[in-house]
């Protein structure tokens, strides 16, 4: 199967930290058993042709079921990250293209795919409302979103911490926000939530432990 990567020559210049330090860190917190678990519930569901946003190093891809996926298509600008994803991807039993670009720019056609998933990274994409018009866009007819995300707790008191922390985590963990509320999100967005769990992660630290997974369909 084969794996192609665009945009190499077109992605932004990553600094020190970028490159060496962070793809790291993103890979290690990623990595977490409790995170895992939630890609084990959510990712076998993707079929057809599959565009993941935010693909990161690459932690979904063990979990898809190769009976339903024909290919997959990984979005994310981060050319470090993709290198990492690169790895695995040579190892799927189905094609993957890797797209070094932002989501919000994403390089597709108009309903042109079966599956949008997005894991951890509603939190980072920075104008995530155009993220979730370009899912929209992409997306077939009868297509599916299918997210897991953790962001804005329904416990009060905790979404008053995730508030106040939210611009000072942002500086330290690569603009990752705390109080992002996706089901709102894709709600104001144009889609209609099919399916949704939230729930408080164990095994998580409390701010970034609030659980949104579930399936989006387009309005
Ligand atoms: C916390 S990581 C999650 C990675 C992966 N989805 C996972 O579940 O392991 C957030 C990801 O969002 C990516 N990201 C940041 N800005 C983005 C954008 N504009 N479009 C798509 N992805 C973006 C980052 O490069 C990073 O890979």
């Amino acid at each position: 199967m084969s794996v192609h990567v665009c945009g190499a020559q077109q992605a932004r210049k990553e600094g020190v930290f970028d490159r060496f330090v962070s793809p790291w860190l993103v890979h290690g917190a990623c990595s977490l058993p409790p995170i895992s678990e939630q890609r084990q519930k959510i990712v076998p569901l993707a079929e057809g042709v599959v565009v993941e946003f935010g693909m990161g190093s690459g932690l979904n891809m063990p979990f898809y079921d190769a009976n339903k996926v024909k290919k997959l298509i990984g979005i994310d600008p981060s050319k470090a990250l993709m290198n990492k994803a690169h790895v695995t991807a040579k190892t799927m039993p189905f094609d993957v293209d890797l797209h070094i670009v932002g989501a919000e720019n994403t390089p597709l056609e108009d309903q042109s795919v079966d599956t949008v998933l997005v894991t951890y990274s509603f939190c980072t994409i920075p104008d995530n409302a155009s993220a979730v018009r370009e899912a929209r866009r992409v997306l077939k007819p009868g297509g599916q979103l299918l997210f897991s995300e953790h962001g804005l707790s329904d416990k009060s008191s905790t979404a008053k911490w995730q508030n106040r922390l939210n611009s000072l985590w942002g500086k330290v963990a690569g603009g990752c926000h705390l109080n992002r509320n996706v089901e709102t999100l894709l709600l104001d967005e144009g889609f209609d939530i099919a399916e949704i769990e939230k729930k408080r992660m164990r095994g998580v630290p409390g701010l970034l432990g609030f659980n949104y997974r579930g399936i989006a369909k387009p309005r």
